[in-house]
């Protein structure tokens, strides 16, 4: 299944019209397909058919509640990394026992919130941490559950701003340390072992370098099982890679071949924290032409949308693919531009795009992972809408923002 398709010069999302959804919530609004992320969803669940697994989705990929609400049901829990994601997970309905607390940074109110949440285990990144958890639990009379976070040192080959599991980046425990550091856990009162958590990093294309990280932290489990430190749970991290350009990312099964039968061998429970892979292609960014413009080296098509909406672009130098919502024939190269005051202000460069003119609607994909998530109020812009369609239906699921929205919290 595709959610978004043409039919007849007219682009769908599901059995809706993009150009209806445009009529009824106005631009920039971010459009997500419910069937699509049940079916990426159900593809991974899928391929690790065989063994205990728990998908854990990454809310920092997309924390809308109704979008939570929809993995929630599919039965997933959630990969959190502050405060704020904690409270959105409960109010999404996400299962307590089915949160993983990653971050290396995490404050001691917030343990304490999640110590009285119950999640199933916080990703411990460093010693430090890992007292203060101790600390923080002997003082609200709780025990800590707990995961080491290895960091396994392999390129995952990916963007360096989203490759984490390299020792030249601030993630995890080496190695080296891990034994000593699980030793360590035995002598904490408060703080009680189960399991050990890896995250080499975002869009891996390939699998191999997840499947040779994969197979370290099995081996410390293992060693953990014979020095009779018995853990619970191998927790895999996200990171499978989607189609954004031409890529032929390695899907969930290719995965789940090599990580099933290592994981089996430990008999824990696999964890995975897939963000991208679950929303992803589920949505896409409707926004509107204002103008086009020429200049004596380019064609700039100005859209309502801009790098506060979506920032992949000018952060990553990320592509997205750009369609028009009529199917036009007649193409050109041109500049997609917003209208933020900076050049980094852009969603394509140089590219053979349909014919677009003031007031044309445009569908920028392969949004729905890390776009809303990490938009901002910049230039004073507004948030955009976001809308979930389901079938023939689609309602609101955020508002867009009014100018009010902007002053909250400052008129003290
Ligand atoms: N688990 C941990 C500990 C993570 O740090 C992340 C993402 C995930 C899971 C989910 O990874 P995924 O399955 O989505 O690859 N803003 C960037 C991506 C940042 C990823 C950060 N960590 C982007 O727009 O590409």
């Amino acid at each position: 299944m595709e959610a978004f398709y043409y039919d007849n010069q007219t682009l769908y999302c599901e059995g809706v019209k993009l150009a209806d959804i445009a009529g009824q919530f106005d631009t920039p609004a971010y459009v997500y397909s419910q069937a699509q992320i049940a079916q990426n969803f159900d593809m991974l669940d899928r391929a690790f058919g065989d063994i205990p697994h728990l998908i854990c989705f990454s809310l920092k990929a997309n924390s809308n509640l109704s979008i939570g609400r929809i993995a929630a049901g599919l039965g997933a829990g959630a990969d959190i990394v502050s405060g704020g994601e904690l409270f959105k997970a409960l109010k999404m309905g996400i299962d307590p026992q089915r949160i993983v607390y990653a971050s290396v940074g995490k404050l001691p109110a917030e343990i304490e919130y999640a110590l009285k949440a119950h999640i199933l285990m916080f990703n411990v990144e460093s010693r430090a941490e890992l007292e203060t958890i101790n600390h923080v639990a002997g003082n609200v009379g709780l025990r800590a559950p707990i995961a080491l976070r290895i960091n396994p040192n392999i390129d995952p080959k990916t963007h360096p701003y989203i490759t984490t599991g390299m020792t030249k980046y601030k993630f995890g425990i080496p190695v080296e340390e891990a034994l000593q550091l699980y030793s360590y856990v035995q002598d904490l009162p408060n703080v009680e072992a189960k399991g050990i958590q890896m995250h080499i990093g975002s869009q891996l294309v390939a699998v191999h370098p997840i499947v040779e990280a994969a197979t370290k932290v099995v081996e410390l489990t293992l060693q953990l099982k014979r020095d009779g430190i018995d853990l619970q749970y191998v927790n895999i991290g996200g990171g499978l890679g989607i189609r954004y350009e031409d890529e032929n990312p390695e899907g969930p099964e290719t995965l789940a071949e090599h990580i099933v039968p290592l994981v089996r061998e430990t008999g824990c429970t696999l964890v995975m924290e897939p963000g991208r892979f679950i929303v992803g292609n589920a949505g896409a960014l409707l926004t509107r032409v204002i103008y086009t413009k020429r200049n004596p080296a380019k064609k700039f098509v100005i859209v309502d949308a801009a790098m506060n909406d979506l920032i992949r672009p000018s952060l990553y130098d990320a592509y997205h693919p750009i369609l028009s919502v009529a199917e036009v024939n007649e193409l050109e190269k041109v500049d997609v531009v917003g209208p933020i005051c900076e050049s980094g202000d852009f969603f394509a460069h140089d590219r053979e795009l349909a014919k677009f003119e003031a007031g044309d609607l445009m569908l920028i994909q392969c949004a729905g992972a890390y776009g809303f998530s990490m938009s901002s109020n910049y230039n004073s812009r507004l948030r955009a809408a976001e809308v979930l369609v389901s079938g023939d239906a689609c309602r609101l699921v955020r508002r867009r923002e009014g100018y009010e929205d902007l002053v909250r919290g400052e008129e003290l």
